[in-house]
């Protein structure tokens, strides 16, 4: 997608955070979207800011009926739809033997099955146009996960795992896929688990800022990039797949030992 003037784009987790960045970067570029989360007054606030071109578009994108008709009913709206962004998510980390597993089950349900209904509802519309893009939100934890975040770093891992697999499926059919993997990012993704956070854990003022990384993402969507790493240092969490022990030694050095405590 040589620009993202004139297009139209639907953004998942639009209410705060990365998605409310990309949403604001993406009106600021010309093009009009849907704005997708649970909060609808967050929704209508961040619309009104945007101005009319922006729908607001309560859902949970757990609910697959509900994103199906949320799809629906922008598609209506808008009678369009270039882009996709798959960024909705939540996260609870906590060592495993201690952590409900309805919490694994909700982070299951959002991140990745929310990013399966999402893309699903939209695919067919793009593929029929030939034309369009798909961005999944993943984590540098897609790449390599760390203690404490057993199952989200599993929910990111399917979100990479199946990013992969569809840029790919598409070559050739006019639809392009970017995934995204951050690093630490300043939103209110731990606001209620800040308390209990890992050791290895920097974010606070360490943390990067959103609006740089939705920039970076639309960038790597008009030149069709494969992928986004940011901070840019988050690629080497891809060394893991290579050498595990390489990508452990970088960790400890970068993070201490709790972040790769077996040296094996
Ligand atoms: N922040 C980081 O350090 C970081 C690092 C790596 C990856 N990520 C990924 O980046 C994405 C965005 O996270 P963020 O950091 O921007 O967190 P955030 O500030 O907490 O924003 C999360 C967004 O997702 C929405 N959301 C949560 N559950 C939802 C549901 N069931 N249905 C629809 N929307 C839902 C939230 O809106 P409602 O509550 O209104 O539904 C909100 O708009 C996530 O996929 C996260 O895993 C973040």
């Amino acid at each position: 997608m040589s620009t993202l003037s004139g297009k139209t784009a639907l953004v998942t987790g639009a209410s705060r955070g990365i998605g409310r960045e990309i949403a604001r970067a993406r009106a600021a570029r010309g093009a009009a979207g849907g704005l997708l989360s649970r909060s609808g007054a967050e929704l209508e606030a961040l619309a009104a800011e945007l101005g009319q071109r922006a729908v607001a578009l309560p859902a949970d994108v757990g609910d697959r009926a509900a994103v199906e008709a949320a799809v629906e009913r922008f598609l209506a709206e808008a009678g369009g739809l270039d882009l996709v962004v798959a960024n909705a998510g939540i996260a609870h980390y906590g060592p495993l033997l201690g952590q409900d597993l309805e919490k694994v089950e909700a982070m299951t349900r959002v991140n990745w099955l929310g990013t399966a209904y999402t893309v699903k509802a939209t695919l067919g519309h793009l593929v029929d146009r030939a034309s369009g893009h798909i961005v999944i939100v993943s984590s540098g934890a897609g790449l390599r996960a760390f203690p404490w975040a057993a199952g989200y770093g599993a929910t990111k891992a399917a979100q990479r795992a199946f990013a992969e697999a569809l840029r790919h499926e598409l070559s050739g059919s006019g639809v392009s896929v970017t995934t995204v993997y951050p690093g630490e990012i300043a939103t209110h993704l731990h606001d209620h688990e800040k308390a209990a956070l890992p050791d290895w854990y920097r974010g606070g003022e360490k943390a990067a800022d959103a609006g740089r990384l939705a920039a970076a993402v639309l960038r790597a969507v008009e030149r069709d990039r494969r992928s986004v790493a940011y901070p840019g240092i988050v690629r080497l969490l891809g060394l893991n797949g290579l050498s595990p022990r390489l990508a452990d030694a970088i960790i400890r050095r970068l993070r201490g030992g709790t972040a790769a405590p077996r040296r094996d």
